[in-house]
């Protein structure tokens, strides 16, 4: 046996996001988002489920901090719903809307948990897609102003803020991709909406300094590990190019004030190309506290004439999948940090995202995710490697509290760490939890 120790200070948290838990989308004044939109239209969500009610924790917050409280953490990270407290996108705030979250930030501090805000975690006002959404500029000075009403609304309380969840996801996926809101397939689309996004964070980061002057900011993309499929030079460029896509379109801007050259080209080959403006990179290349980041997945990539933009293809060989498809590839985790560290220098890492799927059911009062479980396991010792290696890691957030709308993949796919029975709402907590809560208490888990 081994035993995996973490460093005191290592702060534990869980995360969940608005669209995905809170349901009463038609409630105390909430306006629809795109994802509202995209969701209740057929085709675009499997079975057809939307975040109409999802987790209800719109009304069962509190019965979510007392799980929060008994698993032991120190954060947790959510998201605010941008239609819920400004429903006409700009503008008037709702004073319902604003209610429920103070509610919740009041319910998590007296219970000892520091709450850790995503102001974007995808579900945009619908009114601002009817106006060009994220393709448009304007919406990020819609986003700046919905930050400032936030900062100035909950900078007292909180300390921790999140710009943009995943913004590969809601650019390229959403716009390019079409799989998720609003769906479309056009790649300067996806490379507009990746450069607002990016601008958005900047304006946001801007208006941050002078109004929460004490608190700690940072973003959170998503990134996969590609591994050569072998070490030919076409292999290792293709496995560059593929990781370019998620990782240093969306690090460099931020870290080194410019676009990957390399990705720039490809793009511009496919006639699609960033519209920078002067000043756009020292918006997005100022200062911040912290990198998140989320990571699931990683596999083989060999390289291939006329696979997608990127003559990538992802081999599978042998890899175990989680119930989503997702090769488990925990290695990939340590190469990945450690190559952020060496390519940004040390910035404070909080894994804000990371977790399995697996759509084990409740039996007997019990559900037994032992390979979540497993998971957790390899992936934390991953990041036991990387903090080893002097990577400065500050936190690792799981991936999720509860079961939730999975996007695209409806609630079929569940990411908790607590079972949700959608039809009763009841949630049972899986081994899983009580894993985590052990280790959380101990610091350490044997291998
Ligand atoms: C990424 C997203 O941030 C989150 O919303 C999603 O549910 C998980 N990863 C799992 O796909």
């Amino acid at each position: 046996m081994t035993t995996i120790e973490f460093p005191k200070d290592l702060k534990w948290g869980a995360a969940t996001a608005s669209y995905q838990i809170e349901g009463a989308a038609n409630e105390d004044g909430r306006s629809p988002s795109i994802w509202d939109t995209f969701s209740h239209a057929p085709g675009n969500v499997k079975n057809g489920d939307h975040g109409d009610e999802a987790c209800n924790s719109y009304h069962l917050y509190k019965e979510d901090v007392q799980h929060l409280k008994k698993l032991g953490v120190g954060l947790y990270r959510f998201s605010i719903a941008w239609p819920r407290v400004i429903p006409e996108g700009t503008g008037e705030l709702n004073s319902k809307g604003v209610a429920y979250y103070h509610n919740l930030i009041d319910e998590l501090i007296e219970n000892g948990i520091e709450p850790m805000i995503t102001l974007y975690h995808w579900d945009l006002p619908q009114v601002l897609q009817d106006k060009g959404g994220w393709e448009s500029r304007e919406t990020t000075d819609a986003f700046q102003q919905y930050a400032e009403a936030m900062f100035k609304e909950f900078g007292e309380k909180v300390n921790k803020w999140i710009t943009i969840n995943e913004p590969w996801c809601a650019s390229f996926l959403s716009n390019y991709l079409g799989i998720h809101a609003p769906g479309k397939t056009d790649l300067q689309a996806g490379v507009d909406v990746a450069h607002n996004l990016l601008l958005a964070h900047g304006k946001a980061v801007k208006s941050f300094r002078e109004l929460v002057p004490e608190g700690e900011i940072g973003y959170a993309p998503n990134a996969t590990w590609l591994e050569p499929f072998s070490p030919a030079e076409e292999d290792v460029n293709a496995a560059r190019r593929g990781m370019m896509w998620q990782k240093e379109w969306f690090m460099d801007p931020v870290f080194k004030g410019s676009y990957p050259e390399e990705l720039t080209s490809i793009f511009e080959n496919n006639n699609a190309s960033p519209k920078v403006e002067d000043g756009d990179f020292e918006l997005i290349s100022q200062p911040i506290d912290f990198m998140g980041i989320n990571y699931y997945t990683g596999s083989l990539a060999r390289h291939k004439e006329g696979e997608g933009l990127f003559e990538v293809e992802e081999v599978p060989l042998d890899y175990r999948k989680t119930d989503i498809g997702w090769p488990i590839y925990a290695d990939g985790f340590y190469k990945l940090l450690t190559d952020l560290n060496d390519t940004y220098g040390d910035v404070p890492i909080y894994i804000t995202e990371n977790g399995a799927c697996y759509n084990h059911e409740v039996e007997d009062g019990r559900v037994r995710d032992q390979e979540r479980i497993d998971y957790l396991k390899q992936h934390l010792t991953s990041i036991h490697r990387t903090i080893k290696a002097g990577v400065p890691i500050k936190g690792y957030i799981v991936w999720s509290l509860l079961d939730n709308f999975e996007w695209a993949e409806g609630y079929e796919k569940r990411f908790g760490i607590i079972h949700v029975n959608y039809r009763t709402f009841e949630r049972t907590p899986k081994d899983s939890y009580y894993w985590y809560r052990q280790t959380i208490q101990n610091g350490w888990f044997e291998l």
